[in-house]
């Protein structure tokens, strides 16, 4: 992962006190097998020596973007540069107090606490994704209160005080822009450092579709990055929503392509059937016919 870092351009101070945190901040062995090693790695430069920065500082980071701007990508790849086990920690409807920080159970016939995953993260140094924490409900709300508060022990009614570990952090990521998100409270906002998740730059979503068919051809590298920017740039333009620019979703496509399906079916499912406006799909459709044409087989697609 440092090479990573390196081979992106992040500053060389920066690494050696990455260096220096993973050497000073030691680990229970147990808990080694939970440090990610990501399946994708976060391409921008930019964010990732905001990231690194604020946490060296023992700051607290709130990933704010639409969907698939890489906030978890990039949450997961923070924790296996610093070297720290990862809890993921998400927030709906039923999740409260107890289910963050634990609860009392009886395991043959003795009352024993079942430790919550706030509370294993703030013991054991842990990095905590505080995954779609807008949604959090407000018991959950009171338990991240303390959690972020900056004297590091959280103190919820009806729990022992826990003492957050120095090597812990917390990483919150919450989208933006569609029906159905919430606004995060000012006062929670205000305990974290925020980074606005840009949309990858061409160059860097071309890196990625290398990285991830390393047997594409070049001239279809070029062809999805383009139509994910032109996606995107209709929907800037309010042209069309954004539920079609889905770098997921085509990602998934070129997936399915590898696999045998034609370009167009396989676009279809990943993008344009991701909305449910007949007048909008045709406007997808034509953004998609002019540059994969209909019945794009795999081998135009693909070296081998
Ligand atoms: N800047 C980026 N660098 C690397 N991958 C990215 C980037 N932006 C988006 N992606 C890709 O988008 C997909 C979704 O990423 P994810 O982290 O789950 O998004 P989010 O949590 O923001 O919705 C992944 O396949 C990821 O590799
Ligand atoms: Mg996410």
């Amino acid at each position: 992962m440092l090479d990573f870092l390196r081979g992106e351009g992040i500053k060389d101070s920066l690494i050696s006190d990455i260096i220096s945190f993973r050497n000073y901040y030691k680990l229970e062995p147990i808990y080694e097998y939970r440090i990610p090693v990501p399946k994708y790695n976060y391409y921008g430069k930019e964010v990732w020596e905001q990231a690194i920065t604020a946490l060296l500082c023992g700051e607290n980071l709130l990933l704010v973007g639409s969907k698939a701007t890489g906030k978890n990508v990039l949450a997961e790849n923070l924790a296996a540069v610093f070297g720290r086990p990862k809890w993921d920690i998400s927030f709906h409807v039923n999740t409260d107090s107890t289910s963050l920080i634990g609860t009392d159970t009886f395991e043959n016939g003795q009352v024993v606490f079942r430790e919550g995953p706030i509370y294993q993260c703030a013991k054991w140094g842990g990095f905590g994704v505080l995954d779609e924490i807008n949604m959090a409900k407000n018991d959950a709300v009171a338990v991240l209160h303390a959690t972020l508060d900056y004297r590091r022990i959280i103190d919820v009614p009806g729990y022992d005080k826990i003492t957050i570990d120095e090597a812990s952090r917390f990483i919150g990521t919450m989208n933006y822009g569609y029906a159905g998100t919430r606004e995060l409270n000012e006062a929670l906002t205000s305990r974290f450092m925020v980074i606005n998740m840009p949309n990858i730059t061409t160059e860097n979503l071309k890196k990625l579709l290398l990285k991830e068919f390393p047997n594409l051809k070049e001239e279809y590298v070029e062809q999805f990055a383009g139509l994910f920017k032109d996606l995107q740039l209709k929907s800037e333009n309010s042209e069309i929503s954004t539920k079609s620019v889905d770098l997921r979703g085509l990602l998934a496509s070129i997936h399915l392509m590898n696999k045998g399906l034609t370009g167009d079916k396989a676009l279809s499912m990943g993008i344009t059937n991701k909305s449910f406006d007949d007048f909008e799909r045709t406007l997808v459709e034509d953004v998609i016919r002019l540059r994969i044409p209909d019945n794009l087989e795999r081998s135009e697609i693909f070296k081998d």
